[in-house]
């Protein structure tokens, strides 16, 4: 291991386009992707071969097509500058699919029988599962070490997929005896709305496929939509808690705090200091004027840009043809330490 090269930072990231974008998503990953465009090098995909893995997205093609440029145009109106860092959909860079051919035959298949979102998907019917659903992990991995990324922000849910990458990576350095070749990318899993809750079940995390619309704040949801919902959002009947040991039992309690500090750009702790002892509809009301207040610009610039496939598209083939130029020459590598020829 004396050898290993050292890898410049570079991080990697992508959403799958299915349904609609919400609130987890943005305070879970986009947001935290923003400031790291000014501390490296960063790759962020919209994950569209990911989509496939999903039932609703191979019934409906035009829904993953439409979700494609809703996902791209969330990245922009986020604040990712598309010439600072390529936005491109995973689809368009075939060494994406290529790698993960390989790296299937590196994973063990107990390594994939462990994983939590896989059970949860796939539910009681593992047997009628795609094959895409099972090997979702690796297709992933092959998305970050395809440029050899280093960092991965996510929400809390991808840890242990990231754990994944990390032991393919590990296991492809030592069976080819390339030591270092591969880094073991990193996740980045920071501010205090890693796990995103259902406003309508605080032990539930929300998600883009809960029945209940009432459960999430989507990013194409209107001001008024966002202030109902939060207005709607359940909570206890006791007054809002002092400091972090008062959130037992009170999940609902710990989710709104969370929400609000990380739109605030602040802790748990210092909300808690201004609103503790507080009745929940007053809490409330802030907190919508908070997040209408901070939703709503990004809301308008995304229907600004969906209006507009066409600059989208100039944007996803030019952030293609970057990620392109980047991952050939790595695929090329790898081709040729398995003894691939060509
Ligand atoms: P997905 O929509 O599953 O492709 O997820 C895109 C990104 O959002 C990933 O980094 C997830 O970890 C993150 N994410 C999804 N749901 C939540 C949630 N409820 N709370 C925090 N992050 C989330
Ligand atoms: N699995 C991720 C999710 O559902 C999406 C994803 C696919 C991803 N490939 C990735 C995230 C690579 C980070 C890096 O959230």
């Amino acid at each position: 291991m004396t050898d290993a090269p050292k890898h410049p930072p570079l991080a990697f990231s992508g959403m799958q386009p299915t349904n609609t974008l919400h609130l987890g998503n943005y305070l879970g990953a986009l947001k935290n992707w923003v400031p790291l465009q000014a501390k490296m090098a960063c790759l962020f995909c919209v994950v569209d071969m990911h989509a496939l893995t999903d039932d609703a997205g191979y019934r409906k093609p035009g829904d993953v097509t439409r979700s494609t440029y809703e996902v791209a145009a969330a990245y922009i109106a986020g604040g990712i500058d598309p010439k600072r860092s390529p936005i491109f959909n995973q689809s368009r860079v075939p060494q994406h699919a290529e790698l993960a051919w390989i790296l299937n035959c590196v994973a063990r298949v107990g390594w994939l029988d462990r994983m939590t979102q896989f059970k949860e998907k796939s539910g009681k019917h593992t047997e009628r599962s795609s094959v895409g659903l099972y090997t979702y992990p690796v297709l992933m991995a092959a998305d970050i070490l395809v440029y050899k990324a280093t960092h991965v922000p996510v929400g809390d849910d991808q840890k242990q997929h990231l754990e994944l990458a990390r032991d393919i990576a590990q296991k492809f350095n030592n069976d080819y005896a390339v030591p270092g070749y591969f880094p073991l990318p990193e996740p980045v899993i920071t501010g205090p709305a890693t796990r995103v809750m259902s406003l309508r079940d605080g032990v539930k995390k929300m998600s883009k496929s809960d029945e209940s619309d009432n459960s999430r704040i989507n990013l194409t949801d209107d001001a008024d939509a966002i202030a109902q919902k939060i207005r709607r959002a359940k909570t206890d009947p006791h007054p809002l808690p002092n400091n972090q040991n008062e959130f037992k039992g009170r999940p609902e309690a710990e989710n709104l705090i969370n929400i609000y500090a990380a739109l605030s750009d602040d802790t748990a702790e210092k909300v808690m200091r201004q609103f503790a002892g507080q009745q929940f509809s007053t809490f409330k009301n802030t907190l919508a004027e908070l997040a209408v207040s901070k939703l709503a610009p990004i809301t308008a610039e995304m229907r600004r840009l969906m209006a507009d496939r066409a600059e989208i598209d100039r944007i996803l083939k030019s952030g293609a043809e970057k990620a392109q130029s980047l991952a050939e020459p790595i695929l090329a590598d790898v081709k040729k330490i398995v003894g691939l020829v060509g």
